[in-house]
């Protein structure tokens, strides 16, 4: 009899969570794990915000039933979110709760193959490698425009444009929010708004992906140039990822925002988008959804979310700024004004040809193959030496 099974090939490994857990096995006490972008305290832990751990004992008290929700989730949860990323609302919007910021991802794209089968997605070059896993996974074609950091850490505008020169109508065009991943490089206010120009002249479906709303400067400042981009743009779709601002990570907790063109078509393209949903995992997990909505429906809880979150933030620029200072010390090249400058979680350093390969090997520093640096797990109190442990693995010709 034929077995199916042993015609598969084995999948290709997924690098970013292979050198999560390569780290976690390794047993040198003098280890450090900067690859996958999870947020470390000064002990090197990644501690449930205590915010959460109240809402969710609140959560086990009250709860009084574990019954379906719907395709579209708990309805509390997607009002904060939308209440975050688009403040003030008219009409027009359809939210869902879903797995994660990737599951907004999947459904999204799904749903923008489904207004136009042939979509192409334009996307960062580089970007979160699973914006192109989710894609092919669906089979849609990805294009890649240039996303530079220049030396003063912002983005090459103009390459930008000229990237975007061949997207055609219809073309899905994949921004992030702040703080880029995999570059730490923003775009300018007024660079979104020229991208809104040229989205509604070209007729493109843009697509926003927020993962670090409150990593940058603040919770409202960080998504006011977006906000202003999609009152700019007649439809749009954007995903959002709870696992960073709130530290639920393992929990898969997301939303997607559906912005249609007019408040005649909404239900039409919430249906759709939640036929989609239903047709592949039914409908979202509840947990996540329920602690968001738990701390924002208690101002103290609130208050103390909001708290943890500038705390974090905090952290995280001096820790940006403190190892962009120890590597000019460990190298003697002032040449790292971009990382200092760069906002969130990650930064991308010049390796040299194996240098991640060898610095894993002989210091147990792990680092993905793209150079990309996860700031937020550095240890605070040891960035010199960690520098210097890196500062020979660089290349800093240019
Ligand atoms: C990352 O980029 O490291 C995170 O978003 C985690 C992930 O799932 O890749």
């Amino acid at each position: 009899m034929t077995s199916w099974m042993e015609k598969i090939d084995a999948a290709p490994a997924d690098a970013l969570l292979g050198l999560m857990l390569a780290a976690r096995a390794d047993e040198r006490p003098q280890k450090v794990d900067l690859s996958v972008g999870i947020y470390k305290d000064e002990l090197g832990t990644t501690p449930v915000l205590r915010a959460v751990k109240q809402a969710e004992r609140h959560l086990v008290e009250s709860q009084s039933t574990k019954a379906y929700e719907s395709p579209m989730g708990n309805p509390l949860f997607c009002q904060a979110i939308a209440n975050l990323v688009l403040g003030e609302q008219g009409d027009r919007h359809a939210l869902f709760a879903t797995p994660g910021g990737s599951g907004a991802l999947f459904v999204g794209m799904r749903l923008a193959q489904a207004l136009n089968p042939r979509a192409r997605m334009f996307l960062s070059n580089p970007s979160w490698p699973n914006h192109m896993g989710i894609a092919k996974s669906l089979g849609i074609e990805t294009v890649f425009f240039p996303y530079e950091a220049q030396a003063d850490g912002t983005p090459d505008f103009g390459k930008i444009v000229a990237g975007l020169e061949a997207a055609e109508a219809g073309a899905i065009l994949l921004l992030q929010g702040a703080c880029h991943n995999p570059t730490g490089t923003d775009l300018s206010a007024d660079q979104w708004a020229e991208l809104a120009d040229l989205v509604t002249q070209r007729g493109l479906i843009p697509f926003v992906d927020i993962a670090y709303q409150g990593f940058k400067i603040g919770l409202e400042e960080d998504v006011t140039p977006v906000r202003a981009f999609l009152q700019a743009v007649p439809e749009a779709i954007v995903s959002y990822s709870c696992s960073k601002n709130f530290g639920l990570y393992r929990e898969r907790t997301g939303a997607l925002i559906i912005q249609a063109p007019s408040s005649g078509t909404l239900e039409n393209v919430r249906s759709q988008a939640a036929s989609m949903v239903r047709a592949s995992y039914s409908m979202p997990p509840a947990h996540g959804a329920a602690i968001v909505a738990t701390i924002f429906g208690d101002e103290a809880l609130r208050a103390l979310w909001q708290d943890e979150l500038n705390s974090m933030r905090e952290r995280l620029t001096q820790l940006r700024e403190g190892f962009a200072a120890a590597l000019v010390r460990a190298t003697n090249n002032g040449s790292f004004e971009a990382l200092a400058h760069q906002a969130g979680m990650f930064s991308i350093l010049p390796f040299r040809q194996g240098g991640l390969i060898d610095l894993q090997k002989d210091e147990g520093v792990y680092i993905p193959g793209s150079g990309r640096t996860n700031i937020a797990g550095l240890p605070g109190d040891r960035l010199d030496e960690v520098a210097m442990r890196i500062a020979p693995y660089l290349s800093l010709e240019n």
